[in-house]
């Protein structure tokens, strides 16, 4: 166990969890733990190297060995052994080989100490779908954060658009709920409220409004 606190950001792809953890960091002088990204660079590594994800022990010998480094908090730039990877990751294509390879256990486990290292003074963020549940059971907040699909569809084709990357929404909204359905229905870690989250519904939302009532209820638990 350890004094440095924790908020954990759980919830489905587009619940807007990653812009939020970011501001919450930010407010707070916080380290941020993308755990989805982590994921991802996994998903893209495999891919790169060419490996079966049926064969598990790669997938996890891989997770092992990966150089990653997160430069520079807040521009987004992601190395893998090195190389700029921070576009290939949010494409599409990222996205599946992320929850494909998060549906693997022995590529949890070995992902598991790397995000426990995420914890320093003076505290963390960490977004993803069992920081509250698995890598954090003792977060000092564990949030759930959820909304429509439809509305979560939306928010990903605009910040795909925004990114110059091609989308539409339909085929948003069908990966989205293929998604959702691998993610919470994986025998491990799969994602669920942990029993003490507090669940926020973003869906008539603004992104400052949820902000705020992130920091207002840590600030209630630290008090
Ligand atoms: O948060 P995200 O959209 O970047 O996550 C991409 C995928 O990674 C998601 O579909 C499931 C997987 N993931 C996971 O299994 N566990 C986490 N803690 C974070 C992400």
């Amino acid at each position: 166990m350890s004094d440095i606190p924790v908020i954990a950001i759980d919830g489905p792809s587009g619940s807007g969890k990653g812009t939020i953890a970011e501001m919450v960091a930010n407010r707070l002088g916080f380290i941020l733990l993308d755990s989805g990204a982590l994921y991802r660079i996994l998903g893209i590594a495999a891919h790169k190297a060419n490996l079966e994800l049926d064969n598990h022990n790669q997938v996890a010998n891989l997770a092992r060995t990966l150089e990653i480094e997160f430069c520079n908090a807040g521009t987004g730039t992601v190395l893998l052994n090195g190389e700029d990877v921070s576009k290939d990751i949010r494409t599409e294509l990222g996205s599946s080989l992320a929850s494909q390879v998060g549906s693997i256990p022995a590529a949890r486990e070995a992902l598991y100490e790397r995000q426990l290292r995420f914890r320093k003074s003076p505290g963390l963020v960490a977004d993803g779908r069992d920081m509250g549940t698995v890598i954090f059971p003792d977060a000092t907040l564990k949030i759930f954060l959820t909304a429509v699909v439809s509305e979560r569809a939306q928010r990903r084709y605009k910040q795909l658009i925004d990114k110059g990357i091609d989308a539409t929404l339909p085929d948003l909204l069908r990966d989205l709920n293929e998604r959702d359905r691998r993610d919470t229905e994986r025998p491990v870690s799969p994602l669920k409220p942990a029993e003490d989250a507090v669940i926020l519904d973003s869906t008539e939302l603004s992104i400052e409004e949820v902000v705020e009532q992130i920091l207002k209820l840590f600030a209630a638990e630290s008090s």
